[in-house]
């Protein structure tokens, strides 16, 4: 089993760390190589995702990524930003569907900015396209040299566009996640604004006919945020476009308690899949030993289970999780009084122990 592994920038250094001594301890033949990815990448090859890193990628059954992005390359032209690196391996690879659980662990109600009893037992999947929407359309702007020069300030734009086959394709992976859970699932677009997202509603109907089992039901995403925050109890699988999809996982991560909790699967068609936290590099905690690693070993977890097909494993790791939150184990972000405040390193060790 071949993992790329690609920490990137910032904080994703120290908490890939920990992931990657998670695995070590599971005593699987994981054959591990890592690579630059993101802003350390640019400056070691003048590129955010170098070819030999997208061919190591492309190589291994599965991709365990940390984060990119620093400020410091705010002013870099678009291509050449660290970001361009994550979301040019989505396309690359095809990665079109990813998973974002928000999972309430019972020992973080009280870290939620939820009153405890919205967020407790909540477990909601909120599925987002990742290679379509106004992410890849034609961009114009300030950033992005055309013809060898800069178009200029005066107007940008971005396109939205999604094809019938783009949206197909996820529907079914909606509603084949939610005849494994609770057998809802919540399409969320803008149908009443955009043409896009009109088509989007149109095909997500279309294809759930073929899932009569399966209760569809169209929210508008301007109410589905507002829904997450007064009852996101009421959801069970959420299916949206790539751009709603980034907005509403961050909104989500808050009721799990913290970004800090929140792992995301990227997969294709053939369960090739980016394992990242859902959160970004935090440069400014980066390199304090105080981020919370668990986002990264609960998507290692994830890893386990859709790519390498290791379920035992998979629940092992999650078993673990729990455990080190049973023993009062808490970085920063998820700090409560009469908890023990842990490193990112310390809190990797409890892991371990604890398989
Ligand atoms: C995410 C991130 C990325 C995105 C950025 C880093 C390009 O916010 O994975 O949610 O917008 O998709
Ligand atoms: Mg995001």
């Amino acid at each position: 089993m071949k993992i790329a592994v690609l920490p990137g920038d910032g904080i994703g250094i120290e908490i890939v760390a920990e992931a990657v001594k998670v695995l070590n301890a599971l005593d699987l033949p994981l054959q591990m190589e890592t690579a630059l990815v993101g802003g350390a990448a640019y400056e070691a090859h003048g590129h955010p995702l170098p070819d030999s890193t997208l061919q190591l990628a492309k190589a291994s059954d599965a991709i365990l990524f940390g984060a990119v992005g620093d400020w410091k390359y705010d002013k870099l032209d678009r291509p050449l930003r660290p970001e361009q690196a994550i979301l040019g391996l989505r396309k690359n690879l095809g990665l079109f569907a990813n998973f974002r659980p928000a999972i309430c662990y019972e020992q973080l109600v009280d870290a939620s900015s939820l009153k405890p009893e919205l967020v407790s037992g909540l477990d909601i999947l909120i599925i987002r396209e990742l290679t379509g929407d106004i992410y890849f359309g034609q961009p114009r702007g300030r950033r992005i040299a055309t013809d060898g020069h800069f178009p200029g300030a005066e107007e940008a734009f971005d396109t939205m566009r999604y094809s019938k086959p783009e949206i197909e394709r996820i529907a079914h992976v909606a509603f084949q996640a939610a005849r494994k859970r609770n057998k809802r699932v919540t399409s969320v677009d803008k149908a009443n604004v955009l043409e896009t997202f009109q088509l989007w509603k149109d095909v997500m109907t279309e294809v759930g006919l073929q899932y009569p089992d399966v209760a569809l039901d169209h929210m508008y995403v301007d109410n589905a945020a507002m829904q997450l925050v007064k009852a996101p109890k009421r959801f069970d699988v959420v299916v949206t476009g790539n751009m709603f999809g980034d907005i509403l996982s961050d909104e989500a991560s808050m009721l799990t308690g913290s970004i800090g909790m929140l792992p995301s699967a990227s997969l294709n068609a053939s369960n090739q899949g980016l394992y990242e936290p859902s959160h970004g590099s935090a440069p400014d905690i980066a390199g304090k030993g105080i981020a919370n690693p668990l986002a990264t070993i609960l998507s290692a977890a994830m890893m386990l289970r859709f790519s390498l097909n290791q379920e035992a494993a998979a629940l092992r790791v999650e078993a673990a999780v729990k455990k080190v939150l049973d023993q009062g184990l808490r970085t920063g972000d998820i700090y409560s009084a009469g908890t023990t405040r842990v490193t990112t390193v310390e809190m990797g060790n409890a892991v371990v122990r604890a398989l």
